[in-house]
């Protein structure tokens, strides 16, 4: 039986997980570093990858005990090779390299991003090909059209800030800590709808691209004037909730537009982002509304995991694909390396 093991450490997530040909997911480990990065406002890079150093034999040995696999059971090591922090990304990669090795197993190179794009195949119902795939991250934003396992085509992604770094930076500037994103949510549920107007960031509305700086800075020119100390935690939570809308608008109406464009009648929302209630209730009520299926993967895989590296790792398997262990790894994601 083919147990494919996947190992992602592109950021500050340390994961591992088991796929197998004939049970799907057998197990998955996640060791977040939160509270490492928490005191310092964001991920401080020196720290995560030493931290994958000292975390990953563990998580490995965790996935394969929830699998009850032994190590000399698994038929390929999958392994995030960016985009990412590369010193994070080199910790896994190398660890894979061992471990393929000493097995005398196929490595197989996975890009993070398209993990994402694919995540959705972890969930109860798997999508139908050709899907739109909206993957919201703190490191992506981009809108791609799915047509197999081998041919995407990039329709839009954000000309600056990612949606899950416009969450965050906003977070640091509402003094809220690290990471923004839940805590947004969180304080957004109690804010007045309309009570405070930011602009939609909406860089043009001829193309599928996003843009989320403009959106900050508004954000940093009113606690300019009114600075987060001044302000009531009524005032807080409102700015909270004008913010979240604005994001989630734009990325509602992009998702649409670009439904309707290229014609796929099935959205998959992937990434940490999706984790967001308020996003994913809004791109359920605009699918309904057009006749769209929607597939949104269990969150424990729209955050960083390991399990989408196993699937996607599974995939080429049976398609043949490996990779030297020379295999590089890279910071920058391919659409933005061109
Ligand atoms: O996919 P992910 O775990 O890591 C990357 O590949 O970037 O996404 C992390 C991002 C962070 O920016 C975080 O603030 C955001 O996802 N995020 C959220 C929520 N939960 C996580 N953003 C909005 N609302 C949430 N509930
Ligand atoms: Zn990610």
């Amino acid at each position: 039986m083919s147990f494919i093991l996947g190992i992602e450490s592109s950021c500050d997530e340390c994961a591992a997980a088991v796929y197998s040909g004939r049970d799907g997911l057998r197990s998955s480990a996640v060791h977040s570093q939160i509270d490492l990065h928490a005191r310092y406002g964001g991920i401080v890079p020196e720290l995560a990858s030493r931290r994958h150093l000292e975390t990953i034999a563990a998580v490995v040995e965790e996935a394969l005990g929830q699998a009850h696999l032994k190590l000399s059971q698994v038929a390929a090591v999958a392994v995030t090779q960016g985009p990412g922090l590369i010193g994070s990304l080199l910790t896994g990669l190398t660890f894979a390299k061992s471990l393929a090795l000493a097995l005398s197993r196929p490595l197989i190179g996975i890009d993070h991003l398209q993990a994402h794009l694919y995540s959705a195949f972890l969930a109860p119902q798997p999508p139908p090909f050709p899907y739109l795939a909206l993957v919201v991250s703190g490191g992506h934003t981009s809108l791609y059209l799915i047509e197999s396992f081998e041919r995407r085509t990039l329709l839009g992604k954000t000309l600056d800030d990612a949606a899950g770094e416009a969450f965050d930076k906003a977070a640091k500037l509402l003094q809220l800590g690290y990471p923004g994103g839940a805590k947004i949510e969180k304080l957004a549920r109690q804010g007045k709808a309309d009570a405070v107007s930011l602009p939609l960031p909406f860089p043009a509305k001829t193309n599928l691209n996003f843009s989320f700086s403009g959106l900050k800075t508004a954000l940093a020119q009113h606690l300019q004037r009114r600075p987060p100390e001044t302000l009531s935690p009524q005032e807080i939570a409102d700015l909270a909730l004008a913010y979240q809308e604005a994001i989630v608008r734009v990325l509602a109406s992009k998702a649409l537009a670009a439904l309707k464009l290229c014609g796929a009648g099935h959205l998959v929302l992937c990434g940490g982002v999706a984790a967001n209630r308020a996003l994913r209730e809004r791109m359920a009520a605009e699918c309904a509304k057009v006749g769209c299926g929607l597939t949104v993967p269990p969150l424990e895989f729209c955050t960083d995991n390991a399990a989408m590296v196993a699937f996607l790792g599974y995939i080429h398997y049976l398609q043949n694909r490996s990779d030297p262990l020379t295999l590089a790894a890279y910071a920058r994601s391919e659409e933005n390396r061109r």
